[in-house]
Order: structure tokens, then sequence, then C-alpha cells
């Protein structure tokens, strides 16, 4: 997408941030609504986009401020579906960037919703006895965005919905745009997609 044709909408993920923390700091309302309109496409954030052989969702650090908010890129193998688990104490927003992904919520372990989210779409939930699980169902990679605040460094994760509690500790494979070992690739390397040259 042109930047041009952007013009009335936050222009760069630095915007997102800032934009972000002055919510939060201020603990106004809105984030919905200002992860909804904030145009992104893969593009935007290719540089963070990092995947690993060994992980069926590869997460990937954009920003990290304690106490105010926390975000992170997940690229999900095609099928890959992750445990039920919960955030800590946190409030958890995601942003589809690329493909889909079907969410099964909980609360208080039983189930309450199906949801499919495709690119461009929001989920929040906060963590008062809830908790998800989700699933890159589409035969490629997913991308999504997500905004964790406050950042937590332990949660939980579940065999089954109300069973029992296993703790985690939830871990990056890039950080800032740089991978953390040798074992972690950039998606546009993987999907060995080049740039088009312009004649
Ligand atoms: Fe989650």
């Amino acid at each position: 997408m042109a930047s041009n044709s952007r013009v009335g909408h936050l222009l760069t993920l630095q915007e997102l941030i800032l934009s972000l923390r002055e919510k939060v700091i201020q603990r106004s309302d809105g984030i919905d609504e200002l992860l909804t309109n904030f145009q992104i496409t893969f593009e935007d954030c290719k540089k963070y986009a990092f995947v690993k052989d060994s992980k069926g969702c590869s997460r990937n650090l954009i920003f990290d401020e304690p106490e105010v908010c926390r975000l992170t890129l997940s690229v999900w193998k095609p099928g890959f579906q992750n445990r039920i688990h919960d955030h800590g104490q946190s409030h958890c927003y995601f942003k589809v960037i690329l493909g889909l992904l079907e969410e099964t919520h909980f609360r208080d372990g039983r189930h309450v919703a199906d949801s499919v989210y495709k690119e461009g779409q929001v989920c929040h939930m906060t963590d008062t006895g809830a908790c998800h699980q989700m699933k890159n169902n589409h035969d490629g990679y997913s991308v999504s965005l997500h905004v964790y605040i406050p950042p937590f460094d332990r949660c939980n994760t579940y065999d089954e919905a109300g069973g029992a509690a296993i703790p985690v500790t939830p871990s990056f494979i890039s950080r800032y745009g740089f991978a953390v070992d040798r074992e972690s690739r950039r998606l546009l390397d993987v999907l060995n997609i080049r740039p088009i040259i312009q004649m």
C-alpha cells in the first residue's frame, strides 16, 4: 500500500507505539479502536517476522516498556494450534496482519465462543477467568500483532479447559528486529520472496 493512501490514519509502527503508551499512561479507553483503525500490512512489520523450524508459533518482540505495554509479532505455521493459555493478569489484544486465526474462548473453565479473525480484525480479552486457544487453520503462514498491557513474563497453559494451571515463561526468537540465535530465520527468506525489480 502506498503511504499516500494512508492519509488520515496512523502512518508508522512507531506512531502506534506512541499512541498506545499515551493511552496506557493516561488510563484512557479506545485501544481496540486504535488498533482497528491502525492501517498496517505485513510490509510494515516484515523486519520483525522471524520463524524457527522448531516453533509452531514464533514470537518476536517489537517493543517492551515495563508496567506499560509490550508489542509482539507472532508468525504461525499452517495448521498450528497453541495450547489453552491465559496472559497473566494482563489485557491481551491481537490484530491479524496476514492470513487468519481461529480463536476458542474459555471463561471460568467453560467454552464460551469460537471466532475467526481475518486480516485487519482485532480481538481483545481481559484476564479475569478468561483464557483462549488459537489456531492458524489455513494453508499459509499467518501473522498477528499482539499488545499486552502490562507486559508479563509468566502465564499459564492448560491441558484442558478448567484443568490445572501449568506455569510457563513465554520466550522470543527475535528482539527488536534481531534474531536471538542462528536458528531464527526471516519469514521472507523462508518463503523465498525476493524484492520485485522495477524496470
Ligand atoms: Fe493468547
